[in-house]
Order: C-alpha cells, then sequence, then structure tokens
C-alpha cells in the first residue's frame, strides 16, 4: 500500500479505516459504532465500545505468549540502576498496584494525580488507574508547587501518588515539600497521599493522610480490568494555552488505543518485540504516548530513561542506551539533539556504540531546525524524520510513515499528513490558500480518533478555543505552509505559547507572575530566539511611577518569582526595563512587534500605535543592553 492510498482511504472512509484498525486490539465487546456525533455535536470514536487499556497493553499480550518479553527497561544514570519488567511482572505489578488504590477507594472515573519522576512506578502507577477505569492525570515533576496546586483544583483528584523525590543530574529534588504546598494552596483535598520513597530521600508522612507505597502495597490483592466504553476518559493532561490557566485536555479510551496502536506499525515501523525509546518524560504527551502505551498497546519493550542527553554522564548518553538495548525506533525533542552536537560537534562519542539496529529517528516538540537535521543526518548515517504533533491530538498529525511508505525527507519539514488528519493553511476568514502561501494551520473536522473533544471541567472551552476561529475546522494554533508536493512547513505558533527546550508554556501565564512583582506596572513576555532551547523567555517591564530598583536585583527577583510560580523548565533569564510599552490605540500591547525587534527580524510598525516614537526609544535601550546590534 502507497502513502497515498492509505491517506486517501482515511479520508474518503474514515469509519471504515479506523475499523479496521480498531479489529487489531482485544475488546470486551467490539464497537459497532465507530464515530458518533454527541448532543455539542462533537465527535467520539468508539464510544459503544466496551475496553480496559490497562488490559489491551498487558494482560492481552500475557495471555497470548508475550508474558516473558520485557515490557519496560528502566535506565537510570542518575541513581546507577537498570531493571527490566517483563510483561508477567508488570502485569502482576500493576494489578496489586490497582488493588493498593481501590483500597483507598479509588473506582472508575475517579481521578488520581501522578506527581512522579521518571521511575518504572510512575508508569505502573499510570497503568493500574487505567485497570481502575479511572482517570489519571500526571503532572511534570518540574512544575512548581501552584502549578500542581491549579490540577488539583481543576481535577480534584481522590488520591495523589507521588514519590519521596526526583533526581536532577546530581541534585536530589524532594516533592514532598512540594506536594505538601501544593496541596495548602488548593480549594480541593484529596483523601489520601501515596509516597514511593527512593533510597536517594525519605519524606516524611503527614498523619492520617499518607500512606507509604510499599506497606500499603504489600497488603494489596490483585484487582482485575474494570471496562469502560471507548468514548469514557483515559486521563487529562494539562497543557498551556494563551490564558494563565493551563487547559485539561481529555484523552478517551477507545479511539487513543486505536490510534497509538495503529500509529506504531505506521509512522514509527516496529512490530511487536521490537524495542521502542522515546526519550522523554511522562509529564508530557510523548511520555504518555510513546514511552508507556504505544509501545505496551503494540507488545514492544519500551525504556524509561532517568537522565538527561547530556551530562549522565555525557554526550554519548543516547547512543550508549540505543546501542545497549538494540533500540530501532528512537525518537526525542530536538533540543536534545542540539545539547547533543553543542558537547559533541563531531560525534566523537556516537562513534563508540554500535548503532545498526537503529532504524530511523524521530523528532517532535519543536520544528526541527535544518542545521541540527542535516548535523544529525551525516553524523549518523540515518534516516532523521521530523513530525509534528501536540497534546491535543496526543500522536502525529503530519509524519514519514515509515511503516507504511517511507518517503523523501525535506529538511524543515514535519512531512505529510498523518491518515485520519485534513490538514488545511488558511487566511482568517477561513479561505484555502494556495502552495507555499504561509497562513494558519487547520484540520478539517472530524478529527481522528485520540484527538481531544472536550476540556475537563469546561465543555464550551474547548468549542471557544479550537472551534470558533475558523468553522468546520480545528485551529492548531500553528502558522506554516505546504509546499507544491503536499509536505507541511510548521513555522511556528501563531499565540502567545512558547516552547522552551520541547515544553510548551504560556507568555501569558508567565507575564501574570512578572506582573505581581509589587514594583511591576505592566509588561510583556516575549520569547527569544535561543540556540539550545529554541525560544527562552524575556520580560519587558515597566516599573510603577516612582519606583526605582536596580535592574539586576529586578532580575534577580523575578527569576525567584517564575521558578517558584511555575518551576526551572521556564528558564526565565532576562529582564530589560522600559520606559513604557508599545501600544494600540484601543491599548493592545504590541507583542508580535517586540518579539520581532528583539528577534532582529525585520518588522512593520502597525499604523494602529498610538506613538510611534516608542519603538525607537525601546530600540536604544535594547541596544544599550546588548540585546540587539
Ligand atoms: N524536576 C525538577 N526540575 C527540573 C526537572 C524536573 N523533572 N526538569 C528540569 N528541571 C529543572 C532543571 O534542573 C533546570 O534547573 P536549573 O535552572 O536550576 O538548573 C531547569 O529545570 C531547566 O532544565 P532543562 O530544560 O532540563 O535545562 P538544562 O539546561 O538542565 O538541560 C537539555 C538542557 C537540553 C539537556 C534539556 O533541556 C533536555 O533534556 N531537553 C529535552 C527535553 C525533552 O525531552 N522534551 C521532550 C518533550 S517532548
Ligand atoms: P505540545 O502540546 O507540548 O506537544 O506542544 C505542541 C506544539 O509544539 C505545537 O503546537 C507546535 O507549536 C510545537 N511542535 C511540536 N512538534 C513540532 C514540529 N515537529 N514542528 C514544529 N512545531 C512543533
Amino acid at each position: 500500500m502507497s502513502y497515498r492510498e492509505e491517506y486517501e482511504r482515511s479520508m474518503k472512509d474514515p469509519s471504515g479505516f479506523w475499523r479496521d484498525q480498531a479489529k487489531a486490539l482485544e475488546w470486551f465487546k467490539a464497537p459497532q459504532t465507530i464515530l458518533t456525533t454527541d448532543a455539542d455535536g462533537l465527535g467520539h470514536w468508539f464510544a459503544d465500545g466496551e475496553m480496559n487499556t490497562a488490559y489491551m497493553a498487558l494482560d492481552h499480550h500475557v495471555k497470548h505468549g508475550r508474558g516473558n518479553q520485557t515490557a519496560i527497561i528502566y535506565d537510570s544514570p542518575v541513581t546507577d540502576t537498570k531493571r527490566k519488567y517483563t510483561y508477567a511482572e508488570l502485569t502482576d505489578e500493576v494489578a496489586r498496584t490497582a488493588g493498593m488504590m481501590a483500597d483507598l477507594g479509588v473506582v472508575k472515573g475517579d481521578r488520581v494525580i501522578i506527581y512522579m519522576p521518571m521511575i518504572p512506578e510512575a508508569v505502573i502507577a499510570m497503568l493500574a488507574v487505567a485497570r481502575l477505569g479511572a482517570i489519571h492525570s500526571v503532572v511534570f515533576g518540574g512544575f512548581a508547587p501552584p502549578e500542581l496546586a491549579q490540577r488539583i483544583d481543576d481535577s480534584t483528584p481522590k488520591v495523589i501518588l507521588t514519590a519521596s523525590c526526583g533526581i536532577e543530574i546530581k541534585r536530589v529534588i524532594e516533592y514532598m515539600p512540594l506536594l505538601n504546598k501544593a496541596i495548602d494552596l488548593a480549594q480541593h483535598k484529596p483523601q489520601s497521599c501515596v509516597v514511593f520513597q527512593r533510597p536517594q530521600c525519605s519524606a516524611p508522612l503527614v498523619a492520617g493522610r499518607d500512606h507509604d507505597w510499599a506497606t500499603l502495597l504489600a497488603k494489596a490483592e490483585a484487582v482485575g480490568c474494570t471496562p469502560v466504553k471507548g468514548s469514557d476518559p483515559l486521563y487529562i493532561l494539562y497543557t498551556s494555552g494563551t490564558t494563565g490557566k493551563p487547559k485539561g485536555v481529555v484523552r478517551e479510551n477507545g479511539g487513543h488505543a486505536v490510534a497509538l496502536n495503529y500509529s506504531m506499525k505506521a509512522i514509527y515501523n516496529v512490530e511487536a518485540g521490537d524495542v521502542f525509546w522515546a526519550a522523554s518524560d511522562v509529564g508530557w504527551v510523548v511520555g504518555h504516548s510513546y514511552i508507556v502505551y504505544g509501545p505496551l498497546l503494540h507488545g514492544c519493550t519500551t525504556i524509561v530513561y532517568e537522565g538527561k542527553p547530556i551530562m549522565t554522564p555525557d554526550a554519548g548518553a543516547l547512543w550508549r542506551i540505543i546501542a545497549e538495548y538494540g533500540v530501532k525506533s528512537f525518537f526525542t525533542a530536538p533540543t536534545a539533539f542540539r545539547a547533543v552536537k553543542k558537547e559533541d560537534p563531531d560525534a566523537k562519542l556516537m562513534a563508540n556504540y554500535d548503532l545498526s539496529k537503529l532504524q530511523v529517528i524521530f523528532s517532535a516538540g519543536e520544528r526541527l531546525d535544518p542545521p541540527t537535521q542535516e548535523w544529525l543526518t551525516e553524523k549518523s548515517g540515518k534516516t532523521v524524520v521530523d513530525h509534528w504533533w501536540q497534546t491535543e491530538t496526543g500522536w502525529g498529525i503530519t509524519a514519514n510513515l515509515w511503516g507504511v511508505e517511507p518517503k523523501p525527507v525535506k529538511f524543515g519539514s514535519s512531512t505529510l499528513p498523518t491518515p485520519g488528519f485534513d490538514v488545511r493553511i488558511l487566511d482568517e476568514h477561513g479561505n484555502q490558500l494556495a502552495a507555499n502561501e504561509q497562513g494558519y494551520i487547520a484540520i478539517k473536522l472530524p478529527l481522528p480518533p485520540s484527538c481531544m473533544n472536550r476540556i475537563w471541567g469546561d465543555d464550551n472551552k474547548f468549542r471557544e478555543s479550537y472551534l470558533q476561529f475558523l468553522p468546520g475546522y480545528y485551529t492548531t494554533g500553528d502558522g506554516g505552509y505546504i509546499d507544491e508536493d503536499g509536505y507541511v512547513f510548521v513555522m511556528g505558533r501563531v499565540d502567545d505559547v512558547i516552547n522552551v527546550a520541547g515544553h510548551r508554556l504560556s507568555t501569558g501565564e508567565i507575564e501574570e507572575v512578572v506582573a505581581g512583582h509589587p514594583l511591576v506596572a505592566e509588561c510583556a513576555v516575549i520569547a527569544r530566539d535561543d540556540e539550545l532551547k529554541g525560544q527562552v523567555p524575556m520580560g519587558l517591564v515597566v516599573l510603577k511611577s516612582g519606583a526605582t530598583i536596580e535592574d539586576a536585583v529586578l532580575q534577580k527577583e523575578l527569576i525567584a518569582r517564575v521558578r517558584e510560580a511555575i518551576g526551572a523548565i521556564t528558564c526565565y533569564k532576562d529582564t530589560v526595563i522600559l520606559k513604557r510599552l508599545p501600544k494600540t490605540r484601543s491599548g493592545k500591547t504590541l507583542r508580535k512587534t517586540l518579539n520581532k525587534i528583539v528577534n532582529g527580524q525585520e518588522y512593520q510598525v502597525p499604523s494602529t500605535i498610538d506613538d510611534p516614537g516608542v519603538i525607537p526609544e525601546i530600540i536604544d535601550i535594547l541596544k544599550e543592553k546588548r540585546f540587539v546590534k
């Protein structure tokens, strides 16, 4: 089958196409209706099917002779630990962990927050929640207490699962003080917390609320899988939007399992038994889809890596893992490749490892810049594929279908639309643009399986955020173009979302924190281009009338505020004090113009500017501070 035939079939007969893909999984009751539209007009896939995602990902494989195959390899250079779990061992561990949660009263539909580092117990916890038909919400361990508190209030979990600490290279990060602070800040209080004590740090437990994981688990009995409907939620994952409040993306069980299982072969060309590695974190969508669910649904071996691409111990870390475990398909974010390239430009460390089992290298999370793609292709001798996706979709919107028909790579392009995604470039009135013309990247409805169709706790928000702007389409928030061969080029966000080292952040949210400083009257947070991290946020602030503070002092205070409110991953560093911000006559800050100025791009001053004199004034200040030449 050619890529074109596969794609065309998914467009002409979506129900038939996805019905066939659904047959690859073991349902308790096979779905009869493939795509249904609810009273709100939103599409749900496999709504009447009965299933359990953890069953499909674990018990099914044990039943069919994969019990002795390795399911998870845990490799942790930061603790000098390596451990393997077979499918049988993992199934048993998950069933008992589900029993442990059932003992705490967790039932189908309850929410459970998982705030954990990259250890196997985080994966076990996710699958155990799924086994109970409950809904997990994993919160990235690098988020600060206020971020965790927001997620506690929004998802109202019955139980929170955590660990005593995470390890950042050599630094032990204690989780309990962060969790306690978040629970203090939140209105909603969980009934219980279960703490996995790690040897690197023993956490004090709060009496009446906290339980020791090992003690509870020792008493727990294995429980079976609770059947859920295909349209029941599997998880909520919060992501940054344009406002200060993160959005809870709801993922339904049925569409998610079908799409991910399909993608493992179609995109990544792996079979059951192959080793697949996504170097990410379970706190992000890539981790959910391709550390946990995709590989396990497909019967592959997945790797839980507690380390960095560099420094643990060196820039050969990725190649070491690929060689040691015979990884066939590998996936990470461009920032990781840039970090390796910076440390080891001649890829001398790569030469120490046998990468012969590796077929293709996949990249996503941000645009893979052509110089990095060229470097990696040349040094590895492998095909390097960029593919584009979002938390909202859970899998690639565009990709090179390596398991269907590999297409030539075009540097700078995230390749061709994936089956099910009708990708269009539109102007602001919804008119389709010609080849090579830049516009809004939109997806014609209906969205394929796995894509979100609601925001947790706010039925209208999905419509407002994604469907209203271009009726009949899902607006991705990204801009770009499609060339004459149908290749999609994603050039960046068209909203206030930025991407720092593959982590999605909202400038609006950072602005709220910066503007909360007692001496700051107003501010604009914009993204500066960064060689390693792609983008880093920078604050342009105006002080309250009469306020004085040294630049360096303000900068230090703002860095501390952002780290405490959002987390160190924000990488907020630079602050420049301006006399005033450029505004339109109606009072809107001209962020796009500021962005272009700071990044040395050509800019046009909009005719709606209130006072054009402000632009040269700002440029002088930025020159003096050496932010522009
Ligand atoms: N818990 C607590 N803190 C964390 C954390 C976590 N899970 N993850 C990151 N941080 C902290 C870091 O310790 C660092 O703190 P510091 O400023 O006090 O040193 C800060 O957040 C920034 O971290 P990071 O973005 O990891 O930057 P770095 O300079 O330490 O490392 C890279 C640079 C490129 C190696 C790193 O960004 C990286 O591995 N990126 C890949 C990201 C990725 O896989 N994204 C995939 C999403 S698909
Ligand atoms: P997240 O939801 O965290 O996965 O971030 C999604 C956003 O990351 C997208 O909307 C894009 O802006 C960006 N992104 C992800 N992958 C790519 C890619 N391959 N090319 C360009 N941008 C990407």
